[in-house]
């Protein structure tokens, strides 16, 4: 199929504004002077969209998502979601903190995944635009909130910059010892949603080790080399190259989706970089995160319509989720997760576009 940006506008604020659980959803536009634009739903505190210009300056929608809020509400693979309190699995929903016993709920096979049942993507959020470029979304996590010890505060500051990037920061402070690690879910597909799928893309991920799994998808606690394997995008290559390798690593995962463990952290080296084949725009992905899970949308059902009339099938879209390693408080030799009264947690991603 020839390349075809698809018509390209935000979906419209009236249908992200509802009452849920009491509280009012919206729909926040962000824009530059660039023209790039950028839409985040209070709801779950969603990335519902992204239009970026490409080669022929045309505006292309490279965040896959739905055109209103019941999309949303009616699926589960977290398009565009903040993830929390805890990104990826923790291994049979449990884990130790100061010597005392949590359990979360078991949503993934064995695991607990993304948070639990009512995990953050499905709270809604307290938000403040503060300018053109810049909206800020809070919420308050109640002591054993979905099992997690401690009131977490968290702000999301989402931030669109001239030079086409989206730059999220996370902060969050607890009055007791908890765990934490946020992520965004965004699904991008480089040549514009409604035009196919991603294995074309051209992928180089900063890693040269990554952390295999068990078949239920948990960390076997192992940084191994990717060199030799299918895991190694050190130089570009095409993301489909190898997906369907005789590899039981592909296999768990019925394809990537798998944490990759980074080799430079911070602002002036991308973790990852990916060219859409057909539109020639690149995303560069920046954070200060020790991992990044890398997956395919292997799960995506294909029941759901998303905006630009397409299913939602396997491989559509990929998502690059910047975090600490999965089931990080159950494996030690991980970097830590832990977040103490009176600390801090910040970080920070950036995704920017160029043609
Ligand atoms: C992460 C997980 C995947 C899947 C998606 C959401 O990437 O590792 O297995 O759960 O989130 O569908």
């Amino acid at each position: 199929m020839a390349y075809n940006p698809t018509a390209i506008k935000l979906p419209d604020a009236s249908a992200f504004e509802r009452k849920i659980t009491g509280r009012q959803t919206n729909l926040y536009v962000l824009q530059n002077n660039a023209g790039m634009q950028v839409a985040i739903t209070n709801f779950g505190g969603y990335l519902v969209g992204a239009l970026v210009p490409d080669k022929k300056g045309k505006l292309t929608s490279v965040i896959i998502g739905f055109d209103n809020i019941e999309g949303l509400l009616k699926q589960e693979s977290y398009y565009g979601a903040t993830i929390g309190r805890y990104g990826n699995r923790i291994a049979d929903g449990k884990f130790t903190l100061e010597g005392k016993e949590y359990r979360l709920f078991v949503n993934n096979g064995p695991n607990s995944l993304h948070g639990g049942k009512y995990n953050f993507s499905y709270r809604v959020w307290e938000a403040n635009q503060i300018d053109a470029k810049t909206v800020t979304l809070e919420y308050l996590s109640e002591d054993m909130e979905e099992g997690y010890p401690g009131n977490l505060k968290v702000k999301i500051t989402y931030q669109l910059t001239d030079d086409n990037a989206i730059t999220i920061t996370y902060e969050a402070t607890t009055d007791k010892t908890t765990i934490v690690n946020l992520t965004n879910h965004a699904y991008f597909n480089l040549n514009g949603e409604g035009n196919e799928d991603i294995l074309n893309h051209v992928m180089q991920i900063a890693a040269d080790n990554y952390t295999p799994v068990n078949n239920t998808m948990i960390p076997t606690g192992k940084i191994e080399p990717v060199k030799g394997t299918p895991f190694d995008f050190t130089n570009p290559e095409r993301i489909g190259k190898r997906i369907k390798a005789d590899n039981e690593q592909l296999k768990f995962g019925n394809g990537y989706d798998h944490n990759f463990v980074l080799n430079k952290r911070g602002a002036h080296s991308p973790a990852a970089t990916v060219t859409g084949d057909k539109s020639g725009i690149k995303l560069e992905v920046y954070t200060d995160q020790p991992g990044m899970q890398f997956y395919t949308g292997n799960f995506m059902p294909g029941t759901n319509i998303l905006r630009g009339g397409v299913k939602d099938k396997m491989c559509t879209a990929f998502a690059m989720e910047t975090q600490h390693f999965p089931d990080s408080p159950n494996q030690p030799h991980f970097p830590s997760t832990v977040l103490k009264p009176g600390e801090i947690y910040k970080t920070q991603t950036t995704y920017k576009f160029s043609v």
